[in-house]
């Protein structure tokens, strides 16, 4: 196996292995907690053998709001078809952060791929933290945050947006999560602190006034998308990128118009957000 770090803070391509093969899934996942976000090339895999692989990481979540599978409801498809112009995940963001305990890790199948474009950007929440000043870092420590998913999948999204429109977002009625998070969390495999704020679901501080929760939060926005903590993802058929909720955001790039994009996502479960401070 042979595995290429793409940046110095997250992100690897790992080459000459086969995720079917049950001894190469210790040096995977190490990587995974590693490097944040893993995209292993040139694997051919059934739905099947992608689900199976996906339950090495953990317990399957079964995704409510994207088109499912017809087959296989653990595997959500996102497709963006050449007339479409909005791609889902466009923003940055970390899946499910709206969930009482969130999801660990996602994973996209690639099926198919424009010729250019249609990247993931990633970023790196330790490092973004691990950038801040001491004094900015102690005042997040001591903070909680709002996260829903009502606006990005719920009834007012749904007048708003193309993918509700077409039929690639579902069940709007579900979309009534709301849970509040620490803003500084530990992470449960590597021990660091990461920001766990997303531009997507979180709505609001919970110690701050709506006007300093809002600054606070476009502050943390601008500086955790700093080109310095991110690296950028090329798919191609075969390729399975697996990344961890709890230290990456991630952004779906929206530049491949004319060119169909179809993923198989599956979405794994996780253990309870730990705050940072000690208990
Ligand atoms: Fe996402």
């Amino acid at each position: 196996m042979k595995i290429r770090p793409l940046t110095g803070v997250l992100g690897a391509e790992i080459s000459d292995v086969d995720v079917r093969e049950p001894s190469s899934f210790k040096e995977i996942h190490r990587a995974f907690v590693k490097y944040g976000v893993i995209a292993i090339r040139d694997q051919s895999v059934t739905p099947e053998e992608q689900i199976r692989f996906a339950q090495k990481f953990g317990e399957i979540n079964i995704n409510k709001f994207f088109t499912p599978h017809p087959d296989y409801p653990e595997i959500s498809l996102i497709i963006k078809e050449p007339q479409q112009r909005m791609a889902i995940g466009e923003s940055w963001h970390t899946d499910h952060s709206y969930d009482v305990v969130p999801c660990m890790a996602s994973m996209l199948h690639t099926i198919e791929a424009p010729e250019v474009g249609g990247d993931t950007g990633f970023s790196s929440m330790s490092s973004a933290f691990g950038a801040l000043s001491e004094s900015m870092k102690n005042f997040l420590r001591g903070l909680s945050a709002h996260h829903s998913n009502d606006h990005v999948f719920g009834y007012t999204a749904k007048k708003q947006y193309e993918t509700h429109q077409d039929g690639r977002v579902l069940n709007s009625e579900l979309a009534v999560h709301h849970v509040i998070h620490p803003v500084v969390i530990k992470h449960p495999l590597s021990g660091k602190e990461c920001l766990y704020v997303n531009k997507d679901f979180t709505t609001h501080v919970e110690e701050l006034s709506e006007a300093e929760s809002e600054s606070l939060l476009q502050f943390l926005y601008r500086h955790a998308s700093d080109i310095r903590f991110t690296c950028r993802l090329r798919h191609a058929p075969g390729t399975i990128t697996i990344w961890d909720n709890q230290s990456t955001w991630h952004t779906s790039i929206n530049d491949y118009d004319g060119y169909r994009r179809i993923m198989h996502r599956i979405v794994i479960k996780g253990s309870p957000i730990q705050s940072s401070l000690p208990r």
